[in-house]
């Protein structure tokens, strides 16, 4: 179990630090060299590297962004050249459907995630419950959910030139699925929103898909009313997902919230903690028990063991009857073979509860010392 110490106490970032990580991006970046303050490089580091998070908290109130998840997504990249000793940066907002009404119009047209958006009429009001419920539900494209990919970004093969190379690209994720976008690697240019060529069902996802040793993704999908869909989809441009397995909800029109699922070549993990999307909280600005879910501890975790095998692909083995817990990320998955067996074991920073979620308001973030160490 996860727990605060004083141990750490030395390490809240400054209050620069903070404004720095909790502001807003001046500008975006091509190719700025960056300042080395201690030491050099190792030679031999040559490469870059990417990271996705929020660019921006204003939102076009006073207030702000009210949660550490809300801001609109930027990708930064760090390209990092060791016999130079050069560290050269390049950063650029995604170019979302959320991210550019509210460049556009000021204000915010999609809630995120600890967010809602602000609505002065009752007919307004009436749309966007139909609109929330309805991309919950997965019907529509971006209507009802934002897109703004902010969480995660990966690289992925973006098919083959005329010579047969293949060709790159990254894609920038959220927790939906229009919030999927393809960025240019070296520019970090948004090129177009992801598009796949199946006919699988479910805009909720999570943004924090299992990559195997070979490139292929796995994911899941989450449709309230029926169940997770845990996918595969293979590293060839094709964006062709194929379903392995559906898991059913434990509560069908109020789904768990999976931020990320442990997974190895042979098995991915759907791990049903019991914090629920509350559809009313969501879409009416009722407070759930943690912003818009309930945490039902009585209802206990439930692990789906999914088989990737080939030989047993699909298989599900539900594993329930264990105590609440909450997982945000899983740390590591791995089999062991035995003499009685193979065993799966799973990895995790594990609370006994997710009021994490609510610490990480951005008020409770940027207290410093005496709120909560981001
Ligand atoms: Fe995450």
């Amino acid at each position: 179990m996860c727990s605060s110490s004083d141990e750490y106490s030395s390490s809240w970032p400054s209050s620069d630090a903070a404004a720095t990580a909790f502001g807003t991006a001046e500008a975006e970046l091509r190719g700025s060299q960056g300042t080395i303050e201690n030491g050099s490089l190792p030679t031999w580091l040559n490469g870059r590297y990417y990271r996705n998070g929020p660019g921006t908290y204003e939102n076009g109130t006073e207030e702000g962004m009210l949660h550490l998840f809300d801001g609109y997504g930027m990708v930064a990249m760090i390209e990092l050249d060791g016999k130079e000793n050069r560290a050269t940066i390049t950063n650029s907002f995604v170019r979302s459907s959320a991210y550019s009404a509210f460049k556009n119009n000021g204000a915010m047209n999609w809630r995120e995630f600890g967010t809602p958006k602000k609505i002065h009429s009752v007919v307004d009001k009436a749309k966007d419950v139909m609109e929330t419920v309805g991309g919950a539900m997965g019907m529509g494209e971006t209507k009802g959910v934002t897109d703004n990919a902010s969480v995660h970004v990966i690289e992925r093969n973006a098919g083959y030139d005329k010579q047969g190379n293949a060709m790159t690209e990254l894609w920038a994720m959220t927790e939906t699925v229009p919030g999927t976008f393809a960025l240019d690697p070296a520019s970090l240019e948004t090129k177009k929103r992801v598009a796949f060529s199946d006919s699988l069902d479910g805009t909720l996802t999570t943004a924090h898909p299992s990559v195997s040793d070979d490139g292929t993704l796995f994911n899941l999908l989450s449709v309230p009313g029926k169940g997770f869909t845990v996918y595969r989809m293979a590293n060839d441009g094709k964006n062709c997902r194929e379903k392995i397995a559906d898991v059913p909800h434990k509560r069908p029109l109020s789904p768990a919230w999976i931020h990320d699922f442990p997974a190895t070549n042979e098995f991915a993990v759907v791990p049903e903690m019991p914090l629920y999307f509350n559809l009313a909280s969501l879409t009416l600005g009722l407070d759930g028990t943690h912003l818009f879910m309930d945490w039902i501890p009585t209802d206990g975790t439930t692990l789906h063991v999914v088989n990737l095998d080939s030989r047993q692909e699909g298989s599900v083995d539900s594993v329930g009857d264990l105590e609440a817990f909450f997982v945000f990320h899983w740390a590591n998955a791995y089999t062991e073979e035995t003499e009685n067996g193979t065993y799966l074991h799973l990895d995790a920073c594990v609370y006994e509860d997710p009021d994490i979620v609510e610490h990480l308001l951005l008020n409770n973030i940027r207290k410093g010392e005496g709120g909560v160490r981001p």
